[in-house]
Order: structure tokens, then sequence, then C-alpha cells
């Protein structure tokens, strides 16, 4: 496949059960995640995506921004109804995660790790990261979920903001060569439509499994900030639900959850 739009893909053969049937293409938006709950407000179908190539507001968790430059990555948003209750969230992104570890470590043939709570490793780098948002919506059995991912590809090391550039990477950096966005997009659409299928039919230990052995932090030492506190530990175990379980330097284990985690490292042993 030669390099092309992402507007293609509507026109590419994927085989999938529920996600990408509708594909909204745009040049650019303020953030793809905005333009999916529009979508989902007018009662688009399950695993409806919205493409963009460009973003002027892409967001990242905890309201901080998300860099790409223009038709350099996946931006892409999902909206997801799984009838799901909202405290099974953190399952979607593990879907959207996993999904992402498996195309990156495909295309590059590098190990790919997870960062938790959301962020997709390679050689240590972050190369995507995922934000899922929920509402509840009158007439479904649980909260609608739009999945946001953002992938780097094309991105060159120094095309990246000072700020992030020891810490980011993209699949062309990672695998040394050109990575089609196009092959990408439809290898990440593929991906999700398995890990989400296992999600609707309640597999979920399945997801836990898997998501805990693609873990890039499980019995690593870190140091994790939360509400402007900072612990440094051993990562027992995680769970999606659950969180993260954090045996303290002083030896206690200290809960946490995804959700308030400010900024987690790896540190040397
Ligand atoms: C993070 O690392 O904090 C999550 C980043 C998620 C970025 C993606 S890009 C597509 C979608 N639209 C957005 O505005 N954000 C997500």
């Amino acid at each position: 496949m030669g390099e092309t739009s992402l507007r293609m893909l509507k026109k590419v053969r994927m085989v999938t059960e529920r996600i990408g049937h509708d594909i909204l293409w745009v040049r650019r938006t303020e953030s793809t995640n905005d333009l999916a709950w529009r979508e989902a407000d007018r009662g688009c179908a399950d695993g409806t995506i919205v493409l963009a190539e460009e973003q002027t507001a892409g967001r990242g968790r905890l309201g901080r921004p998300w860099f790409c430059p223009p038709e350099k990555g996946i931006l892409a948003s999902v909206v997801l109804r799984p009838g799901l209750p909202a405290d099974r969230a953190p399952l979607v992104t593990v879907c959207g995660a996993l999904a992402v570890r498996d195309v990156a470590t495909a295309l590059t043939a590098v190990p790919a790790g997870i960062r938790w709570p959301n962020d997709v490793l390679l050689g240590g780098r972050k190369v995507a990261g995922v934000l899922v948002e929920s509402r509840p919506q009158a007439g479904e059995a649980g909260p609608v979920f739009v999945l946001g991912i953002g992938l780097n590809v094309n991105v060159k090391e120094s095309e990246f903001p000072e700020a992030i550039r020891e810490e980011a990477t993209s699949l062309d950096l990672a695998a040394r060569r050109r990575v089609d966005r196009l092959e990408a997009a439809r290898a990440l659409v593929e991906a999700l439509d398995g890990w989400y299928l296992r999600l609707r039919g309640g597999r979920t230990e399945e997801l836990a499994s898997a998501w805990r052995e693609a873990s890039a932090i499980l019995r690593k030492r870190v140091e994790v900030t939360v509400g402007g506190e900072t612990h440094r530990g051993t990562v027992e175990d995680l769970d999606p639900c659950e969180g993260v379980f954090l045996r303290l330097d002083r030896g206690q284990i200290l809960r946490l959850r995804g959700e308030h985690v400010e900024r987690l490292r790896l540190v040397d042993a």
C-alpha cells in the first residue's frame, strides 16, 4: 500500500464485526473526540470511527494537549455502546491500548508495552495515548463511550515539541523504516474489533490478563505522582478496574486508581 490520506480507509476492505462500518474523515478539526460525541448524539452506530489528518485542540488525559503534526499520525475516535456499567469503563481503555500494542509490535517488530493507565510505549518511549470519555445516554443499557487514540506513525524526532522529544517516539522511528499510515489504521481497526468483541462477549478476564501481560510496569520499580504526592515502589499487581498495587519502599502496599495518576515513570532498581 502506498502512502495515502486516511480518507481512503473507507475504501479498504476490513474484516470486522462491529468497528468501522461507518467512518467519518475530516482534514482538520479541533478534536476528533468532540466530533465523535456529535455523531454519538445523532445516534450513530456502535463502532463508528471519526478520523482527522490534523487536530487544532487535540486533548489527552487531565486536560493535557495532544500534539501530532498534520498527516503524521492516526488521530481516531470511536463511538462505543458496549452496554457496560460506568465502573467498568477502564476496560474500554484496555481494548484501545491492547489494539495499539498489537499494531505497534506487528509493524515495528519491537515489543510494545502498556504503561498504565493509558500509554503505549515502544523502546521505553511513548508512541500512543488513549483517552476514553463516557456519558450516560437516554435509552442505552450503559454509558456511551468515545475511545480516542493518538498514534504517532511518521513523526520525526525533530518534529516533536522539545518538552516531549526525549520521551516520545513514532512507529517509523522504532521500526527504522517508513510505516504506511493507512496500513497502520487498517490494522488498528481490525485489532480493536477483536478486543471489543471480547469485551462485548463478557470475556473480561481474558482482556485483563492480556493487558497485565502487556504491562510495561508490572514488577518494575516506578515513581508515581497522584494528587501532587509522589510515591516510589514496585508494582506488585495491577487490574484494569481495581488499579495498581504498589509496594512502597517502606513496605506497605498502596492502591492507586488510574484516573488520578498525574505522572508515572520507571526508575532504576
Ligand atoms: C493521552 O496520552 O493523554 C491521551 C491522548 C489521546 C489523544 C487522542 S488523538 C485522537 C483523540 N482526539 C483527542 O482530542 N484526543 C484523542
